[in-house]
This record gives C-alpha cells, sequence and structure tokens, in this order.
C-alpha cells in the first residue's frame, strides 16, 4: 500500500455511502431536514422516527411510535436485579455497556429484516433510557420507577431518575440536546457499529461496541469533561489565567474542535442560546462568564470553537443532571442514531476490512527457542 493513501484517523476519508445525515462545514441535515429546523420545530421522537424510517412522521405515526416505545420500556427483572450487583463506583458508561448487552439476552423482537430491525431499535431506545434512570434510582437507594404514560422520552428520563414529574422547561431543554445528539453521521462510535454491522453481526452487539467508543473523552466523554472543568473555577478571572496557561502549554480542551467542523460547530450555539437564559435564572451568572472567557480564548488564540458538547455540558450541570449521566445520556440520543445506520449498512453490506501501513520488522529467520540467548 502506498503512503500516499494512508490517512491517520481516517481524516478526510470517504468510508461508505449515507442517507441518514450529512455533516459539512457549516451544515448538519439529517434526513434532508436542517438541523436549525428539527431543533426548532420537532420533538426527540419525531427525529428518532425520521431516523429509523426515513421521513419525518404524521400525528398517527408519532402516536404509534410514542405507545410502542412506552410497551418496552420496562426493564426484564434480571436486569434490574444485575443492576443490583454492579459495584456503586462502576462509571454508568461502562454499566450501559453491560446492561444493554445483558438486556440483548431479553429482546423481545425475533428476526432481522428491515421491519423488525426497526422495531428492536425502539426496543433499544426505551431500555437505553430505562438502564441509565434505574442506575440512577438505585445509586441514590431507591427502587426503579415505571414510566408514567404521557410523558415525552426526554420527560421520562428525567422523571425515572429523579422520583418526581420534571418542569416543562426542563424537559424541553433535555429534549433539545437529545435532537442535537441524535444522529452525526460517520462519528467515531456510528462507525463502529457500522464494522461491527458489516461483519453480519447483530445490532445489539452493534450498540455495545457503539457505547465503548462513545466513552472516549476524545468523542462523548468531552461532555462530562467541559462540566468538570468549567466548575473548578469560582470566577471568570480565575478561568482567564487558567485557559491561557492551558493554550501556552497546548493542552487539549474538552468540549472544542472537530474533524469536520474546523471552523465551529453550529449545533453549539443552537443549544448556548437556550442555555444562557436558564444560567440566568439558576443565578448562575458567574459560571456562564467561566464559560464566555474560555470559549473566546480559544477562539481568539487556537482559532477552535466550542463543539456540542461544550453547551451541553453546561446544560447538564444547570439541569441538575449527575455528572456520570451525560454521556450515558448522550449514548440515548445517539442509538437512534447507530441503530439507522445498522439498517443502512446491513441493507447494503461490504465487510469494513481496511489496509494497514506495515511498520514492523522486515522477514527474518526464527530461531527455535532452544537456540535463543537467555
Ligand atoms: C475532537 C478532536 C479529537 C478532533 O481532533 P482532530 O481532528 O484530530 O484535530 P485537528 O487535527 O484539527 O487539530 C488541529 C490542532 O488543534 C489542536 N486541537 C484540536 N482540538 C483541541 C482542543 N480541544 N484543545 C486544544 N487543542 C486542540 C490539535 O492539537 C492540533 O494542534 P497542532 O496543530 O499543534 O498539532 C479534538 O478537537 C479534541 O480532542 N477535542 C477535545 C475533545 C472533544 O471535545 N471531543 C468532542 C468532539 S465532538
Amino acid at each position: 500500500m502506498s503512503n500516499e493513501a494512508y490517512k491517520p484517523g481516517l481524516d478526510g476519508v470517504v468510508a461508505g455511502e449515507c442517507a441518514i445525515a450529512r455533516a459539512q462545514e457549516g451544515q448538519l441535515l439529517y434526513r434532508g431536514y436542517e438541523i436549525e429546523d428539527l431543533a426548532a420545530h420537532a420533538s426527540f421522537e419525531e427525529v428518532a422516527y425520521l431516523l429509523l424510517y426515513g421521513e419525518l412522521p404524521n400525528r398517527v405515526q408519532l402516536e404509534t411510535l410514542e405507545s410502542e416505545l412506552f410497551i418496552v420500556r420496562p426493564l426484564a427483572p434480571e436486569l434490574v436485579q444485575t443492576l443490583r450487583l454492579i459495584p456503586k463506583e462502576v462509571p454508568a458508561m461502562d454499566v450501559l455497556r453491560s446492561m444493554v448487552s445483558m438486556a440483548g439476552h431479553f429482546d423481545p423482537v425475533t428476526g432481522s429484516d428491515s421491519e423488525a430491525l426497526q422495531r428492536r431499535s425502539l426496543w433499544l431506545l426505551a431500555q437505553v433510557a430505562g438502564i441509565i434512570a434505574a442506575r440512577n434510582r438505585l445509586l441514590q437507594g431507591q427502587e426503579p420507577l415505571a414510566p408514567k404514560p404521557g410523558l415525552s422520552h426526554a420527560a421520562q428520563i428525567l422523571y425515572q431518575s429523579h422520583g418526581v414529574e420534571p418542569d416543562p422547561e426542563a424537559a424541553k431543554l433535555l429534549d433539545l440536546t437529545l435532537i442535537l445528539y441524535a444522529e452525526h453521521e460517520f462519528n467515531a462510535s456510528t462507525f463502529t457499529a457500522r464494522v461491527i454491522c458489516s461483519t453480519k453481526s447483530d445490532m445489539v452487539s452493534s450498540v455495545v461496541g457503539a457505547i465503548g467508543a462513545l466513552k472516549g473523552p476524545l468523542h462523548g466523554g468531552a461532555n462530562e469533561n467541559v462540566t468538570r472543568m468549567l466548575t473548578r473555577f469560582s470566577t471568570a478571572a480565575e478561568a482567564l489565567e487558567w485557559i491561557q496557561g492551558a493554550v501556552a502549554r497546548k493542552e487539549n480542551v474538552a468540549g472544542f474542535g472537530h474533524r469536520v467542523y474546523k471552523n465551529g460547530d453550529h449545533r453549539a450555539p443552537i443549544l448556548e442560546r437556550k442555555a444562557r437564559p436558564l444560567a440566568a435564572a439558576k443565578g448562575a451568572d458567574e459560571l456562564m462568564a467561566i464559560y464566555d472567557v474560555i470559549r473566546d480564548v480559544m477562539g481568539n488564540e487556537k482559532k477552535l470553537y466550542p463543539n456540542l458538547d461544550y453547551p451541553s455540558g453546561l446544560t447538564y450541570y444547570l439541569l441538575g443532571i449527575p455528572i456520570d449521566l451525560y454521556t450515558p445520556i448522550f449514548a440515548a440520543a445517539r442509538v437512534s442514531g447507530w441503530c439507522a445506520h445498522f439498517i443502512e449498512q446491513q441493507a447494503n453490506n461490504r465487510l469494513y476490512r481496511p489496509l494497514s501501513l506495515y511498520t514492523g520488522p522486515e522477514q527474518r529467520t526464527l530461531t527455535p527457542l532452544g537456540g535463543r540467548s537467555d
């Protein structure tokens, strides 16, 4: 293989065809719809339908999806039993990875044609949310809650996690983050899901692998690190001093930069616009000033701009969500995209099997063990 064909990290390489999303500088489309329009006019459930079925639902189709989701929300008792056995120190993403794998043993859907895969996707969507919430309840020493009819997916996550029906504004904001997180073309976790699918493996294995990829701090794990960073400072002046040093030391700063968007991730301002009034309402003006100063220094000095994880770390913090749940909630949204990609990959499959550029020793002669010096 020639050196020219080699792109570390597959940077700039087209690795497959995709009709689900288009991410390019200045634009993100889900099945042809601008993310700004979906954020303004659709719910997460409508977006999940769009990703999985290819079109936005009409009212009847949406109601059908909502009732199907509700039916498959309860976790198998064996899952709840297993959740009780996992040590409380285990990070929520590790718990989610194991529990989705276990949920696969109780998959209520049979078959693997596209209709079965769509139903399995809804089941996974419901189960991921249920696992996250049940784990949170058990960590608080409380019993997992049954889902409540009539709540949106976002409200259900908040209700089942905290035991009280959420404030509608909080549920709406969480819903917006789910829409923004739902899909992003060939990102690392989705690519992982597609590679697993390409071996003709199953959808649950694909989602389990994707969760493992999402966990990393260069991918979904960044939103948790954003909050750890923002909450380290008491004042914007402290944050300014730190970020100037971090830039000088060439430190990696969570929530900035993107492989595809070099002039900024336009999902970030959509969420930032909504997070700002929430910060004001919560009296978190200094936190917002810390957020702004880090963003401004990164933009001015490094020409690096916030990705979605920067405002989502802030938003989840303001919503009072435990930090360990940020990346799992990202997964609760992205599972819709992963499943849509699985369905697309299966329908037009070719095994992913790239080449490597060999950097090991030249061919050499083997000396049997007895002839090797100690
Ligand atoms: C997302 C990310 C992995 C993309 O990486 P990438 O495509 O390999 O980055 P680039 O090649 O464009 O980086 C260009 C330069 O900016 C630097 N850079 C990129 N992101 C940076 C960040 N968040 N903090 C500091 N420097 C960063 C790189 O080190 C590189 O510097 P160099 O030219 O001196 O070597 C990277 O931006 C990053 O680590 N971000 C922080 C983690 C994060 O927020 N992840 C969520 C992504 S949605």
